[in-house]
């Protein structure tokens, strides 16, 4: 696991300032001279308006782009990031940098088998190379997990494998050890296989890999065993990237540098569409909030952050908890996330901190800031719900490393039920954001009600704890705790690449598929 990092070349840890003409004790001035910050004086600057034009922004970066979105890497995307810079610098109030990092991605993948001229359902593994095979197959085997289970009469053929036991990126390499020219492995249980060999490793060339199903499996067998040549013909089409891109981190000068209130959304969009409710509306809420608050002073440090790749699965986000020293993640007491606040058939959900509807609890002073928000729509006379806490956005870094965290969600590709039409208002039996990673999740289609609600949300609790963690119930038991070894992080960031890699329409589907979400599944998409 640790061994595949060397080859994502990951960039340089360090970041760096690019500020400031201004530095010092007469910034130090200004900054005592403010009011302090309060949940009500944020809130009351929260304009839609402001929130409108920075969506209408992020559209126009994604609609001047021949692919007419914001794809992590992409120009889109370059120019969210250059925004968000230039925006947060000119205030003058925050330490403005940029994170750089980058990692290898599979951009596309397609494959079509035939056997005996016969097509079959099939689909690529990721990573798998691009390349051409006809031959006839040789069974492998046991599960193919030892190098003696791959027979002399493989050299030159396709090599049939069983899932089981070990990665399916093992299979691959053996197989092409032992002379294959291409490796098909078929499901050990009912269904279609698909998943992911893991990133390749320059000693670990892979052959063009693909699945099969049991069924399928089973009936080439039978003939193979029963003394046919069957032959195969196979061709995969692969385009695998390293992408360069930066996270945005806004750090305010003033306030204690020791306690840190982390704020985050992520500043990509799928390859689909501009994204302007996933995330735009998390990008342009904070970036509301962080301009707000410069007209105040405040007593902890607040730092904001716009994670890129959290839609090849949480890369930015990940990538800045796995390289923040433990004195530094100590520093940083809670984390509230915002992706997705403005869904056109929104419910006004909260992150599970507490356990109390889906039983997945979050670190001490999750429960508290999901209290925090229950107050916050309770006062404005709205409904609230809870969504799953299950990490499958860009707090699941935080929450590894034992950092409270909380936030608000408005929903997804998920359906609204009858009860939470009549709660929230809006249409049961439809989909909370019908263009949920889609072309049309654009300006046009966001709900600015929730938008707007959503936003005096972020200045609320931004507004409460820039002041005082008091009422938190944090594990004070601290440096130790939040500093996870390096190399569960590692493999944390290696596990995340193996994620998005695995099936690039349904790995998107993150927040509904609570299979998804579970650890065993994860497992399931590399062996
Ligand atoms: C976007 O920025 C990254 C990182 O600076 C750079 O490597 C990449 O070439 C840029 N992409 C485009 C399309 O300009
Ligand atoms: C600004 O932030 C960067 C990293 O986030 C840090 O390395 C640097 O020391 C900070 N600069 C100041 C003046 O605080
Ligand atoms: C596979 O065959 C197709 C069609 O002939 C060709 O376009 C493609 O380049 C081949 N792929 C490789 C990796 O040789
Ligand atoms: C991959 O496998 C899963 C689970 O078997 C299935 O739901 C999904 O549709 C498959 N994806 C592709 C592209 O075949
Ligand atoms: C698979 O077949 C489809 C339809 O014929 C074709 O468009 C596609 O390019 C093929 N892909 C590969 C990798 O051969
Ligand atoms: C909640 O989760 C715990 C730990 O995973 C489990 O032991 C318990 O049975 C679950 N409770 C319910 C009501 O599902
Ligand atoms: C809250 O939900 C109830 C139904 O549970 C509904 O009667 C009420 O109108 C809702 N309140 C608002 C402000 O939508
Ligand atoms: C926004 O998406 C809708 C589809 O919901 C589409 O009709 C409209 O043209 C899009 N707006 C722009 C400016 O492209
Ligand atoms: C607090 O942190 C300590 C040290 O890591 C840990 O042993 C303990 O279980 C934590 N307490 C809670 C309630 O999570």
């Amino acid at each position: 696991m640790f061994r595949q990092l060397g080859i994502l070349a990951l960039a340089a840890t360090a970041t760096f300032a690019q500020d400031v003409d201004n530095e010092g004790a007469d910034v130090h001035a200004e900054f005592w001279k403010k009011p302090w910050a309060s949940s009500k004086g944020l809130q009351h600057l929260v304009k839609e308006k402001s929130l409108l034009d920075c969506a209408q922004t992020l559209e126009d970066f994604a609609y001047a782009t021949e692919g007419r979105n914001r794809l992590a890497g992409s120009k889109g995307h370059n120019d969210t990031v250059d925004f968000l810079y230039k925006e947060l610098s000119k205030l003058n109030y925050y330490n403005v940098t940029l994170q750089p990092w980058s990692a290898l991605i599979q951009e596309s993948g397609d494959a079509n088998f035939t056997l005996d001229g016969e097509k079959q359902s099939t689909s690529i593994f990721s990573y798998s190379p691009s390349g051409n095979a006809t031959s006839p197959l040789v069974i492998v085997d046991n599960l193919g997990c030892e190098a003696s289970d791959y027979p002399a009469e493989l050299s030159g053929k396709i090599a049939l494998i069983s899932r089981g036991e070990c990665e399916f990126g093992a299979k691959s390499v053996s197989a092409g050890l032992a002379g294959a020219v291409g490796a098909v492995i078929y499901n050990n249980v009912p269904g279609d296989l698909n998943g992911t060999l893991g990133v390749p490793s320059p000693d670990r060339p892979y052959v063009p890999t693909v699945g099969l199903s049991q069924e399928a499996g089973a009936a080439v067998i039978a003939k193979i065993q029963g003394g046919a040549e069957v032959i195969g013909e196979l061709s995969t089409y692969s385009v695998i990237k390293e992408t360069f891109t930066n996270n945005v981190l806004a750090t305010t000068k003033g306030g204690d540098q020791d306690n840190i209130l982390a704020v985050g959304a992520h500043s990509d969009s799928v390859a689909e569409g501009p994204g302007i409710n996933d995330d735009g509306s998390g990008i342009c809420g904070l970036l509301e909030v962080a301009k707000d608050l410069a007209r105040f002073k405040t007593k902890n440090a607040v730092r904001f952050g716009w994670w890129s790749g959290e839609e090849e699965g949480l890369l930015g986000s990940t990538y800045y908890v796995a390289t923040l020293s433990e004195p530094e993640a100590a520093k940083i007491k809670a984390y509230l996330n915002f992706d997705m606040i403005a869904s056109p058939n929104y419910y006004y959900a909260i992150y599970d901190g507490d356990g109390s509807t889906f039983n997945l609890t979050g670190p001490p002073g999750s429960a508290e800031l999901e209290h925090f928000f229950e107050d916050f729509y309770t006062k404005k006379g709205l409904n609230f719900t809870a969504t799953e806490f299950d990490g499958r956005s860009d707090y699941g870094p935080f929450l590894d490393v034992g950092i409270a965290s909380g936030g608000t969600f408005t929903g997804a590709e998920g359906i609204k039920t009858e009860e939470e039409a009549a709660q929230f208002g809006g249409e049961a039996g439809v989909p909370y954001d019908v263009n949920y990673h889609q072309a049309g999740d654009n300006v046009t289609n966001l709900a600015l009600d929730a938008f707007e609600v959503n936003t005096k949300g972020i200045a609320a609790a931004v507004g409460t704890y820039s002041i005082s963690f008091e009422g938190l119930n944090l594990n004070t038991t601290t440096v130790a705790r939040r500093g996870a070894p390096a190399a569960r992080l590692a493999k944390r960031w290696n596990k995340q690449l193996l994620k998005r890699n695995f099936d690039l329409q349904t790995a998107r589907r993150r927040y509904a598929d609570k299979k998804c979400g579970s650890k065993s599944h994860d497992y399931h998409l590399y062996k």
